[in-house]
This record gives C-alpha cells, sequence and structure tokens, in this order.
C-alpha cells in the first residue's frame, strides 16, 4: 500500500506545488503588467484626463498612467469653449501638452471632441446665419485637426447629434445647417488630418431605437463616399443593471457596417439618480441630501462587490467580442477624478472607476483582470 500511496502524495504536492507556482506568477504579472498589458492582445485600455493631470501635476496618476493605460482622451480641453474661444483665437497650450504627454508614454491618443451643440463658445452660439456656421464649421475643423494630423491618432469627429428616439437632436447644427452637417464634418475632418481614425461618438447608442439612428448617420456618412473609421459608445452605465443584451446586439449590429467598435466613455454609477425616484422632479435640487448621497465616507464591501460583478460582466462580453472592439476608455482615471461626483447632483460622493481616491485598485479591478485570466486559463 505504501509504494501506492507515496507517487500519489508526490504528485499532489506536485500539483500544489504549480499551482500556487501559477498563482503567484499571475499575482506577480498582475502587479508588474497594468491593464493595458493584461488585455494587450485584446484592445486598448484608455482613460480621459483632466487638466491637471495633463500639466502633470496629478503625482498620484502620474506614474499609474503609462503603468495602466496605453490611450489617454482630453476630458475637457479639446472642446470648443477651451480650445477657440472666440472667432480667430485658438488656445493649444493644453492642447500639445496632452499630444506630447500621449507621444511621451506612445500612448493612442484620442482627440475629443471637433462638434458638439453643448460646451460651445459663446461666439458660436450668437451665430445667426447659415453661410457663418459653415465656415466656423470648416475653419474651426482645419485648425485644431490639421494642427495635429500624425500626432492625433483618433477624433470623435462629432459627439452627440442624436435624441434617444434616433432622430437628429436640435442643436445651432442640425437648425442652421441641416442633418448633412454630420457627413459634413468627417468630410472636413478627413480632409484635415487623412493619418487619424474619425469615430462617431454618443451615449445610449447601444439602445435600440438610439442604435437605429446611429447606424442611419453611419450608412448616410459612408454612402456620402466620406471615411468613418469607427463608432464610440460611451458607456455611462449604473450599477443598477448594464444593459448587457444590447451592448452585445450593438457590437454585432457596428462592426457589421466594416467599421471599429469602442467604448469610450466607460463608468458605472452606484449611486441613486433623480430620475430613479418614482414620481421625482428631476429638476427638484437634491443637492446635501443625505438619501441622494449615500456613502459619503465609503463604499459598504456589498456594493463594491456588486460594482465588481458588473465590471466582470461587461469585460467578458468585451472579450466576447474583442475581434470587433478597438479600445475600451475609462472616463476617468479614478473615482477622485470623476465627472460623477458632480452630475446630475453636485458635490456626491461616486465610486465609478477601477481606481479608489487614493489611485489603488479595487475589487472592480481584480474582477476585471480575473476575466482575462479565466479566459486564459480555460482555453
Ligand atoms: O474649468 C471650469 C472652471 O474654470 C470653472 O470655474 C468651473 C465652474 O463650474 O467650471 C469648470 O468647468 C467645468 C469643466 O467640466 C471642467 O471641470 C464645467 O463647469 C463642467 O460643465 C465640465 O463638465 C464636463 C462635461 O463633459 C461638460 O463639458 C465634465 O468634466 C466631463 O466629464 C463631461 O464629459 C462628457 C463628454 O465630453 C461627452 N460625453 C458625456 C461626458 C459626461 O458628461
Amino acid at each position: 500500500m505504501y509504494h501506492i500511496k507515496q507517487p500519489i502524495a508526490y504528485l499532489i504536492i506536485l500539483v500544489g506545488m504549480s499551482f500556487i507556482a501559477c498563482k503567484q506568477k499571475e499575482v506577480a504579472m498582475n502587479e508588474k503588467q497594468g491593464l493595458k498589458n493584461v488585455f494587450a492582445d485584446d484592445f486598448l485600455i484608455g482613460a480621459a484626463i483632466n487638466a491637471n493631470q495633463i500639466l502633470e501635476k496629478d503625482a498620484k496618476a502620474l506614474p499609474l498612467l503609462p503603468q495602466e493605460f496605453n490611450s489617454i482622451t482630453p476630458e475637457n480641453i479639446m472642446k470648443c469653449e477651451i480650445i477657440h474661444p472666440e472667432w480667430d483665437k485658438y488656445n493649444f497650450d493644453l492642447a500639445d501638452k496632452i499630444v506630447a504627454l500621449g507621444h511621451k508614454n506612445d500612448m493612442f491618443t484620442v482627440g475629443h471632441t471637433l462638434v458638439w451643440h453643448s460646451q460651445l463658445s459663446p461666439f458660436v452660439n450668437k451665430i445667426k446665419s447659415k453661410d457663418s456656421l459653415a465656415l466656423f464649421l470648416e475653419n474651426h475643423i482645419n485648425t485644431i485637426a490639421s494642427r495635429y494630423d500624425g500626432k492625433i491618432d483618433a477624433w470623435d469627429v462629432v459627439n452627440e447629434a442624436l435624441n434617444e428616439d434616433g432622430t437628429m437632436r436640435k442643436s445651432i447644427f442640425l437648425n442652421l445647417l441641416g442633418d448633412d452637417f454630420v457627413t459634413e464634418a468627417f468630410r472636413l475632418a478627413q480632409k484635415a488630418t487623412p493619418n487619424s481614425e474619425l469615430y462617431y461618438n454618443d451615449y445610449n447608442i447601444e439602445q435600440p431605437k438610439k442604435r437605429a439612428g446611429a447606424i442611419s448617420l453611419i450608412k448616410k456618412i459612408q454612402a456620402a463616399g466620406v471615411r468613418i473609421d469607427g463608432v464610440g459608445i460611451q458607456g455611462h452605465w449604473s450599477i443598477k443593471g448594464l444593459p448587457l443584451e444590447d451592448i452585445e446586439q450593438s457590437i454585432l449590429e457596428y462592426s457589421a457596417l466594416g467599421i471599429k467598435v469602442m467604448f469610450t466613455e466607460v463608468d458605472i454609477t452606484v449611486l441613486p439618480n433623480p430620475w430613479d425616484l418614482k414620481g421625482a422632479d428631476v429638476n427638484q435640487n437634491f443637492e446635501g441630501s443625505p438619501m441622494m448621497n449615500p456613502y459619503p465616507d465609503t463604499l459598504p464591501d456589498s456594493v463594491q462587490v456588486a460594482l465588481a460583478d458588473e465590471y466582470g460582466k461587461l469585460f467578458n462580453l468585451f472579450l466576447k467580442h474583442k475581434d470587433k472592439i478597438s479600445r475600451v476608455t475609462f472616463w476617468g482615471v479614478s473615482d477622485a477624478n470623476s465627472w460623477l461626483n458632480g452630475w446630475p447632483i453636485r458635490g456626491r460622493t461616486n465610486y465609478p472607476l477601477l481606481f479608489d481616491r487614493n489611485y489603488l485598485p479595487k475589487p472592480a479591478y481584480d474582477k476585471v483582470v480575473s476575466t482575462k485570466k479565466v479566459k486564459v486559463q480555460g482555453s
């Protein structure tokens, strides 16, 4: 009996040791590698960065950026009101800096955004004639996009041109130029920056009606013989449940158009919103309401785990369709930077990203990494 049991015991010890070694290697790999390397064979991993981070003044974000991310998007500084404040005045300081930062760290740099109805400079909102607005559009796109041709890898050319029902959103562009303004913007962009990829970017375009609207918009651009390289599904979602089926259907339908699909502004809010409350007046002022800001000090474990689970489901889906997805960008580096601390109610404490307020990885980070490991081990 003894001589039979001994080899079995050795085998068990050997298997146990290699399991431990494997786990240690995994942990070590994870610590050293960062998200960008974990998903290197799948898609780019990006972050939106704010002015402080672009100026390299955010000491905690500084080492994290090149370690975890291989793509960056400016959260605000390329928006019209900042980069083009007056008819013949441009502020390129911060834009030049993000381009330099991307170049220094070998990151895929995304320009955000050339045409958006929001955050327009006051002078644009005062334009009354079709000709003047067409001239603004031409000057704006030519001046900005051509400056960074060969330096900015891709542009969100048009941002948020659609309503929830898939129709075109009312805006100064639609009102004065008609719905061809989207195709026209892409035509100008392809001329100004032949070396950048060109994207349409919007939120909720995984939802069926809005998705249908986005698909017709993209087909219209393509039918005009104008280049569009990809679509950005922003991905501002809630812990109350991700629309996974719609997301999957969207990946399939958009990629069937022959363009890249990417998730460009991912975050998952853990806080209640006015429109979640039955009968709530969305315009009611909830600022300072403890009910609407339930985790001012720390996130309870149960919510932390639920958040991690949602992120896990999301990345499992992304991996399933990695051949169609080119990039996943988070809208912020850490919870401390998220716009969701200030919207739709100011002064709240939200926890929507993978890094906490000290820029340390959260359980959601580990869950995201584990989706890849399970795949690798299982395959
Ligand atoms: O920089 C000014 C500051 O000078 C001023 O004193 C202060 C007073 O309110 O405002 C500061 O500007 C704020 C800016 O963010 C920078 O922090 C604006 O008020 C605020 O409206 C702006 O919000 C940004 C929002 O877009 C509107 O541009 C968010 O940070 C940014 O995360 C958000 O990003 C958008 C994407 O571009 C498009 N998709 C949706 C996404 C979330 O709304």
